[in-house]
């Protein structure tokens, strides 16, 4: 494989990643407290015991507060950034942007930016995004975000999805690279017909929010688990292994499948079609429950500060979420 992969090719590379986490801590015994439901239950069916909520405060401050150290491990300024994408289901608001609330937050005077929406896939669409910037050779900067305050849309009353998810952002440098590392390949899809089984419903140009649709609960995220489910597993699991198949890699070639973080059982799937042993799985589902577009950063970050991740990993990033929208990238680590 080592020969194959092309140097002097100009790639789109991760040279920085960071993540933030609010402190406060919301465990499965709080739910269990005044809902019909269980730590046993909550942690068999998803793998989650605990995640994290901010009070006070918007998804630009999760993004902007992991965006700082992305930027302070990479020793560079704000204005050095080019451009900035936030991938974000929960903006501060439907406009403007969220990347310009962060731009301003981290007074970046030099960039301009914008949001995408892919849901739990947006961190991936985003990558392929500043990748493609990256690779054009007219970008040499940019910071990509994933951020999300999913509290600020789940209805505490609700027990099928309000267990599920946490608040957090993650953050990356993706900069230029001609050494081999880097983004090798992807593979990204959206399938609208997945529109009916998650979604939030009011609050668009469809639905706007009146007093009818939040009486109705139009604010909060619907999910029909049990069909999301059935796609996640089967798309998630071969995307990523098509990252192996079409570029010749073998599991012992991977160092490590970063998944998105919705269910234990899901990345379980993934990891038993690619072939990998358990420790070749990013999993941190048990402490911070599913953060939307922060997960696949969030998980980089930590295995990477914890000295677990090096120069010349092969890396398969994958994903599935709302929409719906999925895919998988293959990346080499660059530093
Ligand atoms: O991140 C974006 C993509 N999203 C996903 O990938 C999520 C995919 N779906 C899932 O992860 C799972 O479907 C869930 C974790 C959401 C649900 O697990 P499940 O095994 O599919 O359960 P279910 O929805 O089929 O529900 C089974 C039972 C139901 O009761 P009945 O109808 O069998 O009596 C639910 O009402 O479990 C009940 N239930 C609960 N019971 C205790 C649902 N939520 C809870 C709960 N505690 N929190």
């Amino acid at each position: 494989m080592e020969e194959k992969i092309q140097t002097k090719k100009r790639r789109a590379a991760i040279t920085s990643v960071a993540h933030w986490v609010p402190d406060e801590v919301l465990d499965n015994n709080y739910f269990a407290s005044y809902l019909d439901t269980s730590d046993e239950w909550i942690v068999t069916r998803t793998g989650i015991k605990e995640r994290r909520i901010l009070r006070n405060g918007a998804t630009s401050d999760l993004g902007y507060n992991a965006a700082k150290l992305a930027l302070e491990r990479r020793g560079m300024s704000p204005n050095d950034i080019q451009l900035i994408i936030c991938c974000t289901v929960t903006p501060d608001m439907p406009f403007p942007p969220t990347a310009c609330i962060i731009q301003d937050k981290l007074g970046a005077k030099k960039c301009w930016g914008f949001d995408i929406n892919a849901a739990c896939s947006g961190f991936l669409f985003g990558l392929e995004t500043a990748r493609n910037f990256i690779e054009s050779g007219n970008y040499d900067r940019v910071l990509l975000i994933g951020a999300d305050k999913m509290s600020s849309i789940s209805n505490y009353q609700d027990r099928n999805t309000c267990i599920l998810f946490g608040d957090a952002g993650g953050a990356v440098v993706v900069e230029a690279t001609e050494d081999g590392t880097g983004i090798l390949d992807s593979y990204l899809r959206v399938d609208g017909t997945g529109k009916e089984f998650l979604y939030m419903k009011g609050g668009g140009s469809l639905n706007p929010a009146t007093e009818e649709t939040v009486r109705k609960g139009w604010h909060y995220i619907y999910q029909d688990g049990k069909t999301v489910f059935k796609r996640a597993v089967v798309d998630m699991a071969e995307s990523s292994a098509l990252m192996m198949e079409r570029n010749g890699l073998s599991s012992e070639d991977i160092a490590y499948l970063v998944p998105h973080q919705a269910n234990l059982r899901i990345l379980e799937a993934a990891r038993e079609r690619m072939g990998l042993e358990k420790d070749k799985v990013m999993v941190n589902i048990d402490r911070y429950g599913n953060t939307t577009a922060a997960t696949i950063p969030m998980c980089m970050s930590e295995w990477w500060a914890a000295g677990k991740v090096k120069k010349g990993d092969n890396l398969v990033l994958s994903s599935f979420g709302a929409g719906y929208t999925w895919g998988a990238i293959l990346l080499r680590w660059a530093y």
